[in-house]
């Protein structure tokens, strides 16, 4: 996987500057009512809000210099597309069907399946109160106890599907203490699971919070009780049987799984746990829609690479250096933070794969929040400040809530800002004048369904993909997280061996806490 172009080494890029560069056609004038759509039953992707058109064909050539379908398929088949880790990132192995004959090998299926029948034992044995925790009383709520691609995804879904059969639940990922006694005190002990996700076992976050409960459980129930109480998921089951895990209860996760990739495997068992096994399923299926999509629609079709292409317009050749998610549905909330670790941790990289440096902007800087609150926050900005981001707008039509007065005027909203963004309103007032010509996507369901979701996230890990893939850098990895880890543990120490420093808000802190 070294010996790829970058964006800029095709020969299309000097055209594609010239496009995109200068100032931008106003979107008005580009705007064609049968363009730019993608509409089937189930959802519509509205790309007419953007600048995709005047550069569609010079795409289609770059794509081809960068050899892109065999990417595309390396990925499919399990080839080492994480360089650095010489490992594929087969995510995509997770959600395919039982039956389906497109596993990389008999191996990775036996694995696949393995992992989910044990999922499902176990969930059904929760489900139906089976388990039982130290004083015979069965187990009936879950916490969650990981940190990034071990807690992002599961708890994004969580919250957007929950619903009458929810298990009571809580997700523990800071090292907050503060948290943490939050956490322990929302729970009752007796009935409570708690899930340890860690692939590696050794984040400090997850095996101090983890540690502080095994005692919390001891303290009340004595040592036997921490079988009963914990499972874990990993890759590295030697660390957790040595954290006094029961082995029988460790669920495997893949070496191949990268954990912001990792939802659909065990590391994401507290989603059927909460939600119920048949919704998982359902959330396998929608995300094998989106590879199906994603591997067989042409490049002009294709939403992860249209989304892709966009980031290339937007990022690297107008200019404008983040991207804002704007979800109209609270059950979204967490939508934005899980795509800061999708599209950050794996894009944020300076070295291209064959280990030179970039000399283009890679990863944009990922922000949002739900809307319409965020329009009472940060539209101003986005309406008439001096940096222009390009936006995704997520909805979807139906509710159940019987209150079709407050739907309608939210989903209004989400239309209208779109509009707004792009054709802005001409006044003689420079206070009111709006210039619009700022780009959207618009990205509406019919419902939010396990299935739609599904789709919705596989869809944008194939975007980062497709970005990593324009930018010839590794998408899998993620070196920049090590510094802050070593620096904080020596202050770790030093705070440990009550040690003086030259760092004032070092000595600030230890005065005070
Ligand atoms: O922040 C770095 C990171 O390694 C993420 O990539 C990962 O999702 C998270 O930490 C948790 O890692 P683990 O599952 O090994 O505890």
């Amino acid at each position: 996987m070294k010996n790829y172009l970058n964006f800029k080494q095709t020969s299309v890029y000097k055209a594609l500057e010239q496009i995109y560069s200068g100032p931008l056609p106003h979107l008005q004038s580009l705007r064609n009512k049968d363009k730019n759509y993608i509409e089937t039953p189930r959802f519509i992707f509205d790309y007419s809000k953007t600048h995709f058109e005047p550069g569609a064909r010079l795409f289609v050539q770059m794509l081809n210099e960068l050899r892109f379908d065999e990417q595309k398929e390396a990925l499919f088949r399990g080839l080492h597309v994480n360089t650095t880790e010489d490992r594929p990132a087969l995510h995509t192995a997770l959600r395919l069907p039982d039956s389906s004959d497109e596993f990389p090998s008999e191996e990775i299926k036996n694995s696949v399946i393995r992992m989910r029948n044990k999922i499902k034992d176990f969930v059904e044995k929760f489900r139906h109160g089976l388990l039982s925790g130290a004083t015979g009383k069965p187990l009936d709520t879950v916490v969650n106890i990981g940190i990034g691609g071990s807690h992002l995804g599961p708890q994004t879904i969580v919250h957007a599907l929950r619903n009458r059969n929810t298990a009571p639940y809580a997700f523990l990922s800071n090292v907050d203490d503060e948290h943490l006694a939050d956490v322990l005190e929302q729970i009752d002990p007796e009935t409570t699971l708690f899930i340890v996700v860690s692939k590696s076992f050794s984040t400090k976050e997850t095996l101090y919070n983890a540690g502080e409960i095994q005692n919390y459980i001891k303290n009340k129930f004595g040592k036997d009780a921490i079988a009963k109480h914990f499972i874990a998921v990993t890759s590295a089951k030697d660390k957790a049987v040595n954290f006094g895990i029961d082995p029988a209860r460790i669920f495997e996760m893949q070496a191949w799984t990268g954990g912001r990739f990792s939802l659909w495997s065990s590391a994401g068992i507290s989603i059927p746990l909460i939600l119920g096994y048949d919704l998982f399923e359902k959330l396998l299926h929608g995300a094998y829609l989106a590879d199906r999509h994603f591997r067989d629609e042409d490049v002009l079709q294709n939403i992860p690479v249209i989304m892709a292409l966009l980031t290339l317009i937007y990022n690297n050749l107008a200019g404008y250096e983040s991207e804002a998610h704007i979800p109209y549905s609270e059950k979204l909330f967490y939508w934005p933070f899980y795509l800061q670790q999708l599209s950050m941790e794996s894009n944020g990289k300076s070295v291209q794969r064959n280990g030179k440096t970039v000399d283009y902007q890679t990863g944009p800087v990922v922000w949002g929040a739900t809307g319409t609150n965020a329009q009472h926050s940060f539209f101003q900005l986005l309406h008439q400040g001096t940096k222009i981001a390009p936006v995704y707008f997520t909805g979807y039509a139906k509710s159940e809530t019987g209150f079709s007065r407050n739907r309608t005027f939210l989903l209004a909203n989400l239309l209208a800002q779109a509009e707004g963004l792009a054709d802005g309103k001409k006044s003689s007032d420079p206070h009111k004048n709006f210039e619009g010509n700022r780009p959207s996507v618009s990205f509406i369901f019919n419902e939010l369904s396990a299935e739609n979701l599904g789709f919705l996230i596989a869809l944008f890990e194939h975007k980062t993909y497709v970005e990593s893939i324009l930018w010839n850098i590794n998408a899998f990895d993620q070196p920049g997280v090590e510094l802050g880890k070593e620096i904080a543990l020596r202050y770790e120490q030093n705070f440990t061996d009550n040690k003086d420093s030259d760092n004032p808000l070092y000595r600030f802190i230890k005065r005070n806490m």
